[in-house]
């Protein structure tokens, strides 16, 4: 999900290098247990690809993006998608649940998402999903930040992400009216199969270009960071991890 300055991808790049992010749904999306002929809103629904179990469930799902490029590659999988920011949900009491993989953590403003998908939910709606907890990352960002202070370029002073804790993640909700919150803390290490250098270039592209490295030294810059992070992310038999932290949440909209 794109919604932020510091975020840009491809759909290419994004199913060349980052077929792990739905793949990794799948708990999610048991948890979400989605039954035929439920109304269902997938928020942040990438490329489609966890969008479409869903909707082969049996129930009539929609998908929002805030990224063109992610919302025509879902509508490519036959999927009703749409523009719109999540921060921004335009929806009332139309839906029996919202699901949401890897993608709140890309919204910068947590209670205008968690408002919205409050109102979006009809009343005893549940709202399921995982995204990027406390720690999420935090060998990668390490290895990103000290690349480019090495090579003097100005480092964004924050993340373009927001990694929540379980107690942050559950006052926030609490607060927009949600009750019966379980959310969990799961440290993941996670494949990737294209590298280290592979991610930096999918993921932190946006970033890259906030703090001014030239396109045509992004490649170097993350081929260098790879080779930084070799003693950390690569196993022995020479494949690549990414230390990923997800937080797993069900709750619901009272009655
Ligand atoms: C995540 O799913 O945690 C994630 C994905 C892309 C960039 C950063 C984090």
């Amino acid at each position: 999900m794109t919604v932020n300055a510091a975020s840009r991808w491809s759909p290419s790049d994004y199913a060349g290098n980052a077929a792990f992010v739905p793949a990794l749904g799948a708990a999610a999306l048991e948890l979400l247990d989605p039954k035929p002929g439920e109304a269902i809103l997938d928020l942040g629904c990438g490329d489609g690809v966890l969008t479409e179990q869903i909707a082969a469930a049996g129930a009539r799902v929609v998908g929002v993006d805030a990224s063109e490029e992610m919302v025509e590659a879902a509508k490519a999988r036959g999927i009703d998608a749409h523009v719109a920011d999540g921060q921004a949900l335009d929806f009332n009491t139309q839906f029996d649940a919202v699901f949401s993989n890897a993608a709140l953590h890309w919204m910068l403003d947590p209670d205008a998402v968690a408002s919205g998908v409050f109102r979006a939910l009809a009343p005893g709606g549940r709202f399921v999903g995982e995204m990027g907890g406390e720690g999420n990352i935090a060998i990668l960002r390490a290895g990103i930040r000290e690349q480019l202070t090495e090579r003097g370029y100005p480092v964004p002073p924050t993340d373009p992400q927001w990694y929540p804790g379980v107690e942050e993640f559950t006052r926030i909700y609490g607060r927009a009216g949600f009750v019966a919150i379980e959310a969990q803390i799961i440290p993941r290490e996670t494949d990737l199969p294209s590298g280290v250098a592979a991610w930096v270039k999918t993921f932190r592209t946006g970033w890259m270009d906030a703090a001014r490295v030239p396109e045509d030294e992004q490649a170097e810059v993350a081929a260098a960071v790879e080779r930084r992070l070799a003693p950390r992310l690569r196993r022995s038999d020479g494949s690549w991890f990414a230390d990923y932290v997800r937080l797993r949440f069900t709750m619901r909209k009272p009655h």
